[in-house]
C-alpha cells in the first residue's frame, strides 16, 4: 500500500498527539502507533507536569532548579524557552481537556519533586499521564483531518539512500520523504509519502533488565534517525529512577512517585535506618541521579535486592487520597503502603539524550522534526528534573508545528520512492533467537551500562554486542520483516550509541557515573 500525507506523525504519546493537534487545521495528518494509540509511556506517568504557576515561584528559579539538576549541560536558551512557555501550554493541555487537581480555594494543588525548590508539579491524582493521554486521544478523535493507525511499526524512514540517488555530501543534505510501515494486520510494509516527519516514538527503557517503561519503549526513532545519518546526541545520560516497586516478575516495574517523597516519604535501609543524609544536604529531595546511586551504594554494600520507602508516619487517609493508584497497586500485592514499608528498587526510566534538534524542534535530517522523549532538546542536559519532560514535549511540539507549518506550503511529495523489497527473504522461525537475543542485550546493558560505569565495564560491553550486532544485521537482511526483529535491531543500535558515548565522556557528570573518573559524593 502507498498512501500520501501532508504531516507523518510518528508515535501517539503527548508529543506526537498535541503536535497533530497543532497541525491538524494546515493539512491531513496521520498518526501511527506501534501498538494501540493510548498504549504510550505518557500515560504511565504519575507525578505531573511541571510548570510556574503562583508566586513566590518564578521561571528563573525554575530555570536554575533546572540547570542544576542538569549539572549545568543543559542549553540554557532551550531551558528557557520550555520554561517560560510552560504556562501558555498548561493552558492549551486544559483547553484540550485535560482536568488537573484544585485545592479546596480552587487553586491547582501543586506537588514538589526532587530538585524542585518550589511547588510546581501539576497532577491529577497520580495518574496524571493516562489523565493527559485521555483528554489529546479525545480531542485528536474529533479532528476530521487527523487519522490515526494503529498496529502501524515504522521500520525506517525514507530517505535518498531509497532513493538510489545518493544526493547528499553531508549529514545535513539528508532529507525525510516518508517512513516504510509494517502492516501488522497485513503483515506488508506501506510506504507512507509525507511531506514533514514528526519522529515522537518515545523512550528507550526495554533495552534494560529492570524499567518502569511500558515495552513498546524500545528507542525505535533514535535507532531509525541513527541509520539515517542523523545526529545522535546525550546518549550516555540515562535516568534511573530512584524507587520502583520490587517486584522481579512484573515489567514493567510499577513506579513509586517522586511526588511521594516530596509529600514526606524516606528511605530507609532494611535495618530502618534513613541513609538519605549521608549523601546529600537535599536528603530524600535530592536529585534522582544522587538519590539513584546512594540506593545503589547502600544495596551493594548491604548485599540486599531493594531498600524501603517508608510513608507510614503520614496520616493514612491523605495518603490514600493522594495516591490511590499506588495505595491499590501495593495493596494488591500485600503492602498496606498506610502501615508497611514499601520495598523499592532503581529501575530504567528515561533517556534524556536522542535526536539532536534545534530551537524549532527540527533534527539534522531535513523535514524531520522530533518531539518528546525521543529528543534531545538540551533542557535536560546531564539529567533530568523530576516533570519536566512532559513539559518539554508539548513545549517543543508546538514550536515545531509553527515552524511545519510555515515549511509545509513549499513542499510536494517526493514520488520517485521505491516500494519496500523484500526480495529474497523468507520467514524466520528462529523466534528463539530474538527471544535470547533480547535477554542477553538487556542483560549488557544492566550489567555494565548502567547507574555505575567504568571503563572496563563499557569495553567489554562493547565487545558483546558487536557479536550481537553482526548476527541480527545478518538476520534482518534475510528475513521478512517482523516488529520483534526491528525492535532487537533497534535496542542494539541504541545500546550501543549509549555505549560509545559514555566511552567518549571522560568525567562523572549528572547521570554518568564512573568509577574511573571520580568517587560516589558522599557527606562525611
Ligand atoms: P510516548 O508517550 O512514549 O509515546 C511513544 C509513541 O510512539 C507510542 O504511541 C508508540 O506506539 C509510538 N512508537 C514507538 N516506536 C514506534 C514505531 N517504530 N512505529 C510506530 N510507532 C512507534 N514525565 C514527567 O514529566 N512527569 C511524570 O510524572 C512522569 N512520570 C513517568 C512515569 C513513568 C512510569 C514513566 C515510564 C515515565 C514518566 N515520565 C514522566 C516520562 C514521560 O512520561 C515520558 O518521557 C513522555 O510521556 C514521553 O512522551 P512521548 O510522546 O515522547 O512518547
Ligand atoms: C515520578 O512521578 O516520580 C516520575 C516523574 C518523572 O519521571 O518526571
Amino acid at each position: 500500500m502507498r498512501k500520501k500525507v501532508d504531516f507523518l506523525v510518528i508515535g501517539s504519546g503527548i508529543a506526537g498527539l498535541s503536535f497533530a493537534l497543532k497541525v491538524a487545521p494546515y493539512g491531513k495528518v496521520l498518526v501511527i502507533s506501534k501498538t494501540k494509540m493510548a498504549e504510550t509511556n505518557t500515560a504511565y506517568a504519575q507525578g505531573g507536569i511541571a510548570s510556574v504557576m503562583y508566586k513566590p515561584d518564578n521561571f528563573k528559579k525554575h530555570i536554575e532548579d533546572t540547570m542544576i539538576a542538569g549539572d549545568q549541560l543543559s542549553n540554557p536558551d532551550a531551558v528557557k524557552m520550555v520554561i517560560e512557555n510552560g504556562p501558555e501550554q498548561i493552558e492549551q493541555l486544559i483547553n484540550w481537556g485535560t482536568n488537573f487537581d484544585k485545592s479546596e480555594k480552587g487553586k491547582y494543588d501543586l506537588h514538589k519533586e526532587g530538585g524542585h525548590s518550589e511547588y510546581r508539579i501539576l497532577h491529577h491524582l497520580d495518574n496524571t499521564g493516562f489523565e493527559i493521554q485521555r483528554a489529546l486521544i479525545e480531542e485528536a478523535k474529533g479532528h476530521e483531518n487527523i487519522e490515526f493507525a494503529e498496529d502501524f511499526y515504522a521500520v525506517d524512514i525514507i530517505t535518498q539512500h531509497h532513493t538510489g540517488e545518493i544526493t547528499y555530501r553531508w549529514r545535513t543534505d539528508v532529507e525525510c520523504y516518508g517512513a516504510y510501515v509494517l502492516n501488522e494486520k497485513t503483515g506488508k510494509v506501506d510506504t507512507i509519502l509525507s511531506k514533514i516527519t514528526m519522529m515522537a516514538t518515545g523512550g528507550i527503557g526495554n533495552i534494560y533488565q529492570t524499567t518502569t517503561n511500558p515495552t513498546i519503549a524500545t528507542g525505535d526513532g533514535i535507532a531509525m534517525v541513527y541509520r539515517a545519518k542523523g545526529i545522535i546526541e546525550n546518549m550516555e545520560f540515562v535516568q534511573f529512577h530512584p524507587t520502583s516497586l520490587y517486584n522481579p516478575k512484573e515489567r514493567p516495574s510499577f513506579l513509586i512517585t517522586e511526588a511521594m517523597r516530596g509529600y514526606g516519604a524516606i528511605l530507609k535501609c532494611k535495618n530502618g535506618e534513613a541513609f538519605m543524609e549521608k549523601y546529600d544536604e537535599r536528603a530524600n529531595l535530592a536529585p534522582r541521579d544522587i538519590v539513584a546511586r546512594a540506593i545503589d551504594n547502600e544495596m551493594k554494600n548491604s548485599g540486599d535486592d531493594f531498600v524501603y520507602l517508608d510513608v507510614t508516619h503520614k496520616d493514612a487517609e491523605e495518603t490514600k487520597e493522594h495516591f490511590p493508584t499506588i495505595y491499590h497497586k501495593c495493596l494488591e500485592l500485600g503492602i498496606d503502603i498506610t502501615k508497611d514499608l514499601i520495598p523499592v528498587v532503581p529501575a530504567a526510566h528515561y533517556v534524556c539524550g536522542g535526536i539532536k534538534v534545534d530551537l524549532q524542534g527540527r533534527s539534522s535530517i531535513i523535514h524531520l522534526y522530533a518531539a518528546g522523549e525521543c529528543s534531545s532538546t538540551g533542557l535536560h542536559g546531564a539529567n533530568r528534573l523530576a516533570s519536566n519532560s512532559l513539559l518539554e514535549a508539548v513545549v517543543y511540539a508546538d514550536v515545531a508545528a509553527k515552524d511545519a507549518i510555515e515549511t509545509v506550503k513549499d513542499l510536494k511529495h517526493n514520488t520517485k520512492i521505491p516500494s519496500w523489497n523484500d526480495e529474497g527473504t523468507t520467514h524466520n522461525e528462529e523466534m528463539v533467537l530474538i527471544t535470547q537475543t533480547n535477554k542477553e542485550v538487556e542483560q549488557i546493558l544492566s550489567n555494565y551500562v548502567g547507574i555505575v560505569r567504568s571503563n572496563l565495564r563499557l569495553k567489554r560491553a562493547l565487545d558483546r554486542l558487536e557479536l550481537i550486532y553482526r548476527e541480527t544485521e545478518n538476520l534482518f537482511d534475510d528475513s521478512i520483516v517482523t516488529k520483534e526483529l526491528c525492535e532487537i535491531r533497534n535496542k542494539i543500535n541504541v545500546g550501543y550509541l549509549i555505549i560509545r558515548m559514555a566511552m567518549r565522556r571522560k568525567e562523572s557528570r549528572g547521570l554518568h557515573y564512573t568509577l574511573d573518573h571520580n568517587r560516589l559524593r558522599t557527606k562525611r
